[in-house]
């Protein structure tokens, strides 16, 4: 893993709709705010059951989410740019429920972590509140999972 020094440019990065009512600013300043890392095709970036310090979201390439249930791997999704993932254990506190890998070399990840999500969803509750509704979703598939 490593931290990519350089802000991805804002033409080649993909639509993010988590941020889509973000005022531009706002946007590029979270970017400012927030490290780039970069990972190759297999390094695991989540580990099911640690703690969440963190969430991430996809600047370039792709991750695989999956679940270990008695050592048997799970696949619960494929997630492209513009997606997000390790949502769900700051906004619950509980340990992270899935383990998550890069699915391509170069994957990039804007690191977003608890405090700087935390004042985000103050300034801009519309975050806090699409966050919310794309958890309630995921918990549905995995309950069916
Ligand atoms: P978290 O539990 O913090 O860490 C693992 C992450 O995997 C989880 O947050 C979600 O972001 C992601 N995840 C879990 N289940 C799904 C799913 N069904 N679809 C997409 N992402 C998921």
């Amino acid at each position: 893993e490593e931290v990519v020094t350089d802000v991805p440019s804002l033409d080649t990065l993909p639509t993010i709709p988590l941020f889509s009512d973000l005022p531009r600013d706002a946007f590029i300043e979270l970017f400012e705010r927030c490290p780039l890392r970069r990972f190759q095709v297999g390094e695991r970036i989540i580990e099911q059951g640690s703690r969440g310090d963190a969430f991430y979201v996809i600047c370039e390439g792709k991750v695989r989410v999956f679940r270990s249930d008695n050592a048997q791997r799970v696949e619960l999704a494929v997630l492209e740019g513009g997606a997000f993932f390790g949502e769900m254990a700051l906004l619950s506190g509980a340990p992270r429920t899935a383990s998550v890998e890069a699915g391509a070399d170069d994957t990039q990840l804007l690191e977003i972590s608890a405090p700087v999500l935390a004042s985000l969803s103050r300034s801009h509750p519309q975050v806090a509140a699409a966050l919310k509704k794309f958890v309630r979703q995921r918990l549905l598939t995995n309950v069916m999972n």
